[in-house]
């Protein structure tokens, strides 16, 4: 493919000259329009596992993975972390713009009014298996949110997207927390009209009617911290699983009920559980290199936990912002963690070891978030729902984008390589019928 002109590209297909336009984004992002080839061809292209596929055009987040950049509808996550609320970053990736103090009280009554789950749908919870996970629980019960609230559609999109919004980062939140008291046997505790989102939450999850929870604000302020660094992440798995099943048209919950269940993957938001598992596997074992070797090894299915990026060729912005933080509060709250110690360990062993470095793998978003839920007292089976929680607003923001855009169904083509056709004579002749 030789370049004629900045405008487009000509690709040369058995003799002939095919022109495809050269599309460039905001940040100098080049790509090539190949939505006429197939007409002009008969060509496809093929890109398994979308490596090298553009999907959308979309204005929501910006990752330069070279660099390590990562910003929310034009502003570093650095500045949000240090100058935001998660729901206010939950309102900037929806809406495009940070809320003024009016819009601001607006949303923030709503999370409020929107809090409460269903009275009818508390009971659901007393029904799924004590053990069962509660990444499982939640998209389940999201998809379930349809049949109490019926009118979530496409129509709400312009009429409500506020409203939905509201209900889904709010309730969401409220079932995250009935599944874990469910899951422990102990009652749910209701949502407060008087605390933020993140106090909130920690108190439903943790205030007992035997053992009051004391919300401390610096525990307030981390869970704040990593809820905005998870909010969005432009197209990865379970963002374009949330935009290829609404480009069906499918409502909006069922929608985000697929997102949570893409989420849930060890290979995606699953892995800052694997992670804490995998770092109890190496401080019980005490074999640092045996586990990096193990890693490297190509017969061998286990990978470095929270290594690895399929965008940052570089240090994750957000990993280097939680190991900070991780450290301080650690210290700060005099909360010793010796799978901090083991995470050290292993990040430095990796860092240093050709196998990482040939192929640019640091540590990812997950490597030391488990470590702070581990210190705020949230159990290791949550850590994926935290991840869900934070996500939610991505999710929507790219939901809506999708929605309001031309896009049409999402329907990749194939390339086949099974069977041409198979003479059948003799094979389904003269067979008994099946009863089934
Ligand atoms: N441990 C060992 N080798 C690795 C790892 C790892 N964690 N990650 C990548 N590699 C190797 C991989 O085997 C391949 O080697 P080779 O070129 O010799 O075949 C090379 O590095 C490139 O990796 P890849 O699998 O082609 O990269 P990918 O973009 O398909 O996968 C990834 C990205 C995140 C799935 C992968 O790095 C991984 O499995 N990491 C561990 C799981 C993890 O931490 N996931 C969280 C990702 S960040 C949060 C999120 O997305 O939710």
């Amino acid at each position: 493919m030789k370049q004629e002109s900045p405008g487009y590209v000509v690709l040369e297909v058995e003799g002939k000259s095919v022109r495809l336009p050269v599309v460039v984004g905001s940040e100098g992002e080049k790509g090539i329009d190949i939505g006429a080839l197939r007409r002009e061809t008969g060509y496809v292209t093929l890109d398994p596992s979308f490596m090298n596929t553009a999907a959308c055009y979309s204005s929501i987040t910006f990752i330069d993975g070279e660099k390590g950049i990562l910003r929310y509808r034009g502003i570093p996550i650095e500045e949000l972390v240090r100058k935001t609320m998660f729901v206010e970053v939950a309102y900037l990736l929806v809406h495009g713009e940070l809320p003024n103090e009016e819009q601001r009280r607006n949303f923030s009554a709503m999370l409020n009014i929107n809090s409460m789950l269903h009275e009818d749908m508390r009971h659901f919870f007393d029904h799924f298996p004590r053990g069962a996970h509660p990444m499982h629980i939640l998209s389940t019960m999201i998809n379930a949110l349809a049949a109490f609230y019926p009118n979530v559609d496409l129509k709400s999109l312009s009429e409500d997207i506020d409203q939905s919004t509201a209900r889904l980062i709010s309730i969401v939140r409220t079932m995250a927390a009935f599944a874990y008291k469910k899951s422990i046997g102990e009652p749910v505790v209701y949502p407060r009209h008087d605390l933020s989102y993140c106090a909130n939450f920690l108190n439903m999850m943790f205030d007992s009617p035997v053992k009051p929870y004391q919300i401390h604000p610096d525990a307030v302020r981390i869970l704040n911290m990593l809820f905005i660094l998870h909010a969005d992440h432009e197209q990865n798995c379970s963002t374009t699983a949330v935009r290829t099943i609404g480009s069906a048209q499918v409502n909006l919950y069922a929608t985000i009920s697929a997102g949570i269940s893409a989420l849930s993957g060890p290979l995606h938001g699953g892995a800052n559980q694997a992670v804490i598992e995998m770092l109890k596997m190496i401080q019980q074992d005490g074999n640092v290199k045996k586990f990096l070797d193990m890693a490297k090894d190509k017969n061998n299915p286990f990978r470095l936990m929270g290594f690895g990026h399929r965008v940052y060729k570089t240090y994750d912005p957000r990993a280097a912002i939680i190991k900070r933080e991780c450290h301080a509060y650690l210290e700060r709250t005099h909360y010793s963690d010796p799978l901090l110690d083991v995470a050290r360990e292993v990040e430095e062993a990796a860092l240093n070891d050709p196998y990482f470095i040939e192929r640019n793998l640091y540590p990812n978003v997950d490597f030391y978030t488990g470590i702070l839920y581990r210190a705020l007292g949230i159990p290791e089976n949550m850590f994926t729902v935290m991840f869900a929680l934070a996500r939610l607003p991505g999710w929507i923001a790219h939901w809506k984008e999708m929605i309001g855009s031309d896009t049409k169904i999402v329907r990749p083509r194939q390339i086949y390589i099974g069977k041409t056709p198979v003479e059948t004579v003799g094979v389904m002749e003269n067979r008994e019928p099946l009863l089934q």
